[in-house]
């Protein structure tokens, strides 16, 4: 069976772009591919955190796993820094990886802004471990949303660097699986920005625990334009606000925008935003009230995590120990 890996950081403020973008694709794909679905705690370290944040984050992005219908049983769910492998990896990956090939990343110049000097190593070399993370379990598949198609681009060049310098073809090329009406969710306050856990405004993003009250008044607060709804998806084109509604829409109803349009033709913002507004309260509501449920339940959190931690290193500990040694890398027993 082929193998998928995908990953969320546990930075807090899960949204609906991780769920239509990420979360909600991953559900559909469990009854053909075995997956291992990671939450990337050394990724968060990247940049500055607290220490019970990160905690809480990563049960919080646990809960929200599970909440979200992924199976701990059939597949795996664990957090990166309990398999040692991904560090290793990462290591013995970033020996093969020219600095070209990072320089081009557009995601550290993103977080590092004007002062590249001052970001850290970690939040440049970012990329290399997450390749590490795909590879260290051969995955062939890594169902992500729009903004990681750079990082998995490198993750394929990385796999043949190692392929071509080793002679074998181990690694398997991953193949990006971006797919979806929501592959790139945008704010709910800008049309041309990516809803994001880092925007400073709140109301620019629905968060996975938001109440409906809550989702009833960013979405009524949401920005638009002053037209009604186009008759076609081309009459989306140059409507930033338009278009991302729609396609929230589409996606949470699992149809497409034309199908969408079909329906809301001609539509006043403020019809289409309650009807909007009750689809994500019902997509949305049940996630939320089962990952209250779930964070009061730090037992059943941490033994998924643990048990996925062990299923996890026993795959990764045997490739290791191949990729060891094609590296000619001694091991005594
Ligand atoms: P992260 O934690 O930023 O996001 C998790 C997932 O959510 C998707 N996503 C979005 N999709 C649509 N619209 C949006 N506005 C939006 N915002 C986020 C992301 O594309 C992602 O699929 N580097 C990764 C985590 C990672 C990883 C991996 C992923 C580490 N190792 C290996 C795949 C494979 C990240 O920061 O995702």
């Amino acid at each position: 069976m082929e193998r998928i890996f995908s990953g969320v950081q546990p930075t807090g403020n899960l949204h609906l772009g991780n769920y239509l973008g990420a979360l909600k694709n991953w559900v559909g794909l469990q009854e053909r591919f075995e997956c291992i679905y990671c939450i990337v705690d050394l990724h968060a370290l990247t940049v500055p955190q607290d220490s019970a944040a990160l905690t809480a984050h990563t049960r919080e992005v646990t809960a929200a796993f599970l909440a979200s219908g992924i199976d701990a049983k059939n597949g795996i769910i664990f957090n990166q820094s309990a398999v040692a492998g991904h560090s290793e990896l990462a290591w013995l990956l970033g020996c093969l990886t020219p600095l070209g090939w990072l320089n081009r990343m557009t995601q550290f110049k993103d977080k590092a802004g004007k002062h590249q000097e001052k970001a850290g190593l970690g939040l440049y070399a970012y990329p290399v471990l997450m390749a590490a993370d795909v590879l260290l379990y051969k995955a062939t598949h890594v169902p992500v949303g729009e903004d990681q198609k750079q990082h998995l681009e490198l993750c394929r060049d990385i796999a043949g660097a190692f392929n071509r310098q080793y002679g074998v073809e181990y690694f398997p090329l991953p193949e990006p699986q971006i797919f979806g009406e929501a592959t790139r969710v945008m704010s709910l306050r800008d049309g041309t920005a990516k809803m994001s856990k880092s925007d400073s405004s709140d109301n620019s993003r629905i968060n996975l625990t938001d109440d409906r009250d809550t989702i009833a008044r960013k979405v009524r607060k949401a920005k638009t334009d002053a037209d009604p709804l186009p008759e076609s998806v081309k009459g989306l084109e140059g409507r930033p606000e338009a278009a991302n509604l729609v396609g929230i829409y589409a996606a949470l109803a699992g149809t497409d925008r034309k199908a969408v349009l079909d329906r809301f033709a001609g539509a006043q913002f403020s019809a289409f935003k309650e009807a909007l507004t009750e689809l994500a309260v019902e997509a949305l509501g049940p996630i939320g009230e089962a990952m209250t449920e779930l964070k009061r339940d730090t037992a059943t959190v941490d033994g998924v995590l643990k048990e996925g931690a062990e299923r996890a290193s026993a795959i990764a500990e045997k490739h290791l120990a191949e990729i060891r040694d094609l590296m000619g890398l001694l091991r005594c027993e």
